[in-house]
């Protein structure tokens, strides 16, 4: 027994195999690819002074299943804090993840970190374990539960 690393190379072994787990879905899984991490960073400005940023890590499935998003950073500077910057970037990945059809983001934080987690818990993150969770997409999922 052998096992590597898929490259792009083997996305038609990988099709392969994918539609004889999913037979399906022949012929709709057009735009196979390997999952890879991706990330997009927002940045607040205030006065024209950056004052914030996060970051998100995602990872896309194509066009026919979805994906789900990763809060990697999130820091205000110690001036801007409270004025609902921290908040408007959140949000920003919010509607960024709904607009891409994602369905969950999550994030973790150190228990220690009592603001971060009262700041999340307050926008809507739920903690599972040691993962915070907010689903997005709710209204597109209630429409898949009953089609
Ligand atoms: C946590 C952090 C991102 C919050 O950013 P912020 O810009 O100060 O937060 P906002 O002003 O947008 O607050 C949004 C809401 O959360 C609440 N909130 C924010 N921090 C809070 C805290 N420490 N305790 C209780 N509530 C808090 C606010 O009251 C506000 O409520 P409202 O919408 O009803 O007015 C910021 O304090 C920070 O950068 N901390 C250090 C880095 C960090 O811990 N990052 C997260 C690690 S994953």
């Amino acid at each position: 027994m052998h096992i590597k690393e898929a490259v792009d190379k083997d996305s038609d072994q990988i099709l392969d195999l994918y539609t004889g787990l999913y037979p399906e879905h022949k012929g709709k899984i057009d735009t196979f690819r390997i999952p890879k991490a991706e990330a997009v960073t927002f940045i607040a400005e205030y006065n024209g002074e950056p004052a914030g940023f996060i970051i998100l890590t995602y990872i896309s499935y194509g066009a026919h299943t979805t994906g789900f998003g990763y809060i990697e950073e999130l820091f205000i500077r110690k001036r801007y804090r409270s004025f609902g910057i921290g908040k408007l970037l959140v949000n920003r990945v919010i509607s960024w993840c709904d607009r891409k059809g994602f369905n969950v983001i999550f994030l973790t934080t150190p228990k220690t970190n009592l603001g971060a987690i009262k700041f999340y818990r307050h926008l809507g993150f739920r903690k599972n374990g040691q993962i915070w969770l907010q689903y997005t997409n709710k209204k597109k999922q209630a429409k898949k539960r009953v089609a």
